[in-house]
């Protein structure tokens, strides 16, 4: 059932100073056009926006910035295939989670526009050779564009979607019905245990010609089961995108192993790729927008620092993987510490993400 929304505005939910802090990061008001239940725990919401659409691509997602008790939180939330002028998410309601999801299951009734940023592609689809993609519960969201984009290049893919229970799948009959059961595999744990994945794509592979990208978005253990499985196969090389948070909803933590290429350089690495060694941090002093100055000290991160000083900050992961901290430099160098930023953006030296680098030397100006 879809319906249509009338009443007032989450943005009326954020006080004044949390509000500019938004709109001056970026995000902005996009109207809801509708909102349905999809399954008994997860809500699908049409936002209207014929700008942002225009940016997508697939395995893209959109910041969502939600009014909690104590300031702003920020969720990730992977964009469906959705039509011209429609952005389209699915949130999962978790149980455990720290409010964000339980805050949109339970308020958006009552919001004519979300506050968004976005999108954003850190998944990294490359739309060449055969794909397939792997799901678990929720993570089936940013591969549904992924799937949509290869069916209608003429790709070659297929999709294994496992759930714990059929109703609780929401795009496993639609998914089954538009691209028939030849390419797409349901697995339901709950009836037959757990899926050997390294297996079925293995056999997959071994009758194509080309090298085989396998996509997968879901739970942890899946994803790295498919990582570690397939480290050494000469044919086929895993992209990933995690479920950091049990309240986030995908986080672009994208993890990537190229064809006879080495695993990605731990989050926690220098810019130069090499790990650094526990206790060297050293202090150092950000210089904000104002020309104030806020001390950095070896045992706190810039956020830390910004948020004892009384400077207002957006996070989410705090692990350098979402990209919600991400901060414009304005002079200095950044030791980055993140893998959200490519190579390329680290040495660019015009961005870092504030909740794991540090300053490069004594001082760094920063665009807050
Ligand atoms: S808060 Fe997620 S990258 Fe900084």
């Amino acid at each position: 059932m879809t319906v249509t929304m009338h009443g007032s505005p989450a943005i009326g939910d954020f006080d004044g100073i949390d509000l500019d802090m938004l709109i001056r990061q970026g995000f902005r008001p996009v109207p809801v056009s509708a909102v349905r239940m999809l399954t008994s725990d997860v809500l699908g919401i049409d936002l209207h926006s014929t700008e942002a659409v225009a940016g997508c691509t697939p395995g893209s997602h959109l910041e969502v910035a939600v009014p909690l008790p104590d300031g702003p939180a920020i969720r990730h939330y992977s964009l469906l295939a959705g039509t011209a002028e429609t952005l389209r998410v699915a949130v999962l309601r978790e149980h455990r989670g720290r409010g964000g999801s339980a805050w949109l299951h339970e308020n958006l009734a009552s919001c004519t526009s979300l506050l968004v940023r976005g999108p954003r592609d850190t998944f990294g689809y490359d739309g060449n050779g055969p794909a397939y993609f792997v799901a678990g519960g929720i993570g089936i969201t940013p591969l549904t564009a992924m799937i949509a984009a290869a069916a209608a290049a003429g790709r070659d893919w297929h999709l294994l979607y496992v759930g714990r229970r059929q109703e609780s799948m929401a795009f496993a009959d639609a998914l089954v019905e538009e691209y028939g059961p030849e390419r797409v595999t349901i697995h339901i744990t709950e009836a037959v245990g757990r899926p050997d994945v390294v297996s079925s794509v293995e056999e997959w592979a071994s009758v194509r010609e080309e090298p085989t990208t396998v996509y997968t978005c879901g739970p942890v253990p899946l994803m790295r089961t498919l990582e570690t499985g397939l480290d050494e196969h000469p044919s086929v090389s895993v992209i990933s995108e995690d479920f950091v948070d049990a309240d986030e909803l995908p986080t672009p933590a994208r993890s990537a192993r190229p064809l006879g290429g080495a695993a990605p350089a731990s989050a926690l690495g220098s810019a130069s790729g090499e790990p650094k060694a526990v206790g060297t941090d050293e202090e150092f002093v950000v210089e904000l927008g104002d020309g104030s100055e806020v001390d950095v000290p070896a045992d706190c991160t810039i956020i830390e620092a910004l948020s004892k000083a009384g400077v207002r900050t957006l996070s989410s992961c705090k692990k350098g993987t979402c990209g919600t901290c991400e901060t414009v430099i304005l002079d200095g160098r950044a030791d980055h510490r993140d893998s959200v930023l490519s190579a390329e953006e680290h040495a660019a030296q015009k961005t870092m993400m504030i909740c794991v680098s540090r300053a490069c030397g004594k001082r760094i100006a920063l665009d807050l």
